[in-house]
């Protein structure tokens, strides 16, 4: 199969993208997260498409996008609750988990009785939805187990020869994937950090609980919430480790590892003038954490096509906006930290 890639401006690009989907194809879409592989949510086999694309375990479910808001009453048994976070936070790059109606049909679900929904805000992947006229499930449009696309090259990379089309609309401003929470009626248990933050979640509902595998990796034999927490996730080729030591400590450290290995350093711009003759991936200024998230997987995968066997990183913190990237980093390093 060729794959072709079309600018969202060129004529018919839309279109071509909408009539594949609802034809039963899949398509490369963007999103402001990250791009998505979009599929008829109304055709399981559509939907199978998708798993067989990405090679994904067929037990991890797919998020299906509307939009606007409302459109989740064709698929899901919505709440109070969820009309209350779509009025602060959709469109935008949050999914929320609701009882799922029978039209959506198990292969998008992988058996369960729930399905994930999100609006997303980019507008070309809402005009995609629209001129479809169906709901699009779709999940991020990497090799399962690779770090996720944020440009249209990196979806080409993963899925040349696989999909006939990938719309091109630049790089993704969010960079990491939507924030992922189930909701009962008073209630919000966060199963994924993402844009949206803990802390903007409780502004509309006092209680959030945060879901243990976000801040560490599931043990052997533990029970997933969300069945994509058990599977390895955002790893490059090359060996991540997260340092945890900070200012002139983590310079000694990367100064003395580069000497004798084939490594890459993403350090923030502040740190650039100090590591000289290393082979570096600034991330962007230190306290820019929006565009350290927004670089995440595009250094990732670069550091990989430059051939490094080993990646440095910070080790980010915890909290606030920091916590989407501390949830990817600590499954794409594999338990490799330094010091802390
Ligand atoms: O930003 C995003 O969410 C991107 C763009 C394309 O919209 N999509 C995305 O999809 O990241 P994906 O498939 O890579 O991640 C979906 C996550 C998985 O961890 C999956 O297990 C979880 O959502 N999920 C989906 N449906 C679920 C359900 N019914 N119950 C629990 N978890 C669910
Ligand atoms: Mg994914």
């Amino acid at each position: 199969m060729i794959t072709e890639i079309l600018s969202w401006e060129a004529s018919g690009a839309l279109e071509k993208s909408a009539r594949l989907i609802r034809e039963g194809e899949i398509v490369g879409i963007p999103t402001e997260t990250v791009y998505g592989l979009g599929a008829n949510a109304y055709n399981g086999e559509a939907c199978l498409k998708v798993f067989k694309a990405k090679g994904r375990p067929a037990d991890n479910p797919l998020i299906v996008h509307i939009s606007g808001p409302s459109q989740a009453e064709e698929i899901a048994y919505t709440n109070a609750l969820y009309y209350k976070l779509a009025e602060r936070f959709m469109p935008g790059p949050l999914t929320i988990i609701l009882p799922k109606r029978d039209i959506i049909p198990s292969e998008v679900t992988a058996g369960l009785d729930s399905v994930a929904i999100r609006c997303p805000v980019h507008s070309v992947a809402r005009k995609i939805i629209e001129l479809s006229g169906v709901p699009i499930a779709a999940p991020s449009a990497n090799k399962s187990g690779m770090p996720s696309p944020t440009t249209a090259q990196h979806v080409y990379n993963d899925m040349n020869g696989i999909i006939p089309l990938i719309i091109d609309a630049g790089a993704c401003d969010v960079g990491v994937e939507s924030t992922v929470i189930k909701i009962t009626d008073d209630s919000i248990m966060l199963l994924r950090p993402g844009a949206v933050t803990p802390q903007m979640l409780s502004e509309v509902c006092p209680s959030v609980t945060i879901s243990k595998a976000v801040l560490e990796e599931l043990k052997e034999g533990e029970v997933a919430q969300s069945p994509g927490m058990k599977y390895k996730h955002y790893a490059p080729k090359a060996s991540l480790y997260l340092v945890a030591f900070d200012g002139d400590e983590f310079i000694r450290l990367v100064r003395e590892r580069a000497q004798s290995e084939n490594c890459v350093v993403m350090c923030y711009d502040e740190e650039i003038s100090s590591l000289d003759g290393i082979t570096l991936l600034p991330v962007g200024k230190r306290n820019d954490i929006k565009e350290q998230t927004k670089r995440l997987f595009d250094l990732l995968r670069h550091a990989d096509e430059i051939g490094a066997d080993v990646i440095y990183a910070h080790l980010p913190g915890k909290s606030g906006e920091e916590l989407a990237m501390y949830n990817r980093m600590i499954r794409a390093c594999s338990h490799r930290i330094i010091g802390g």
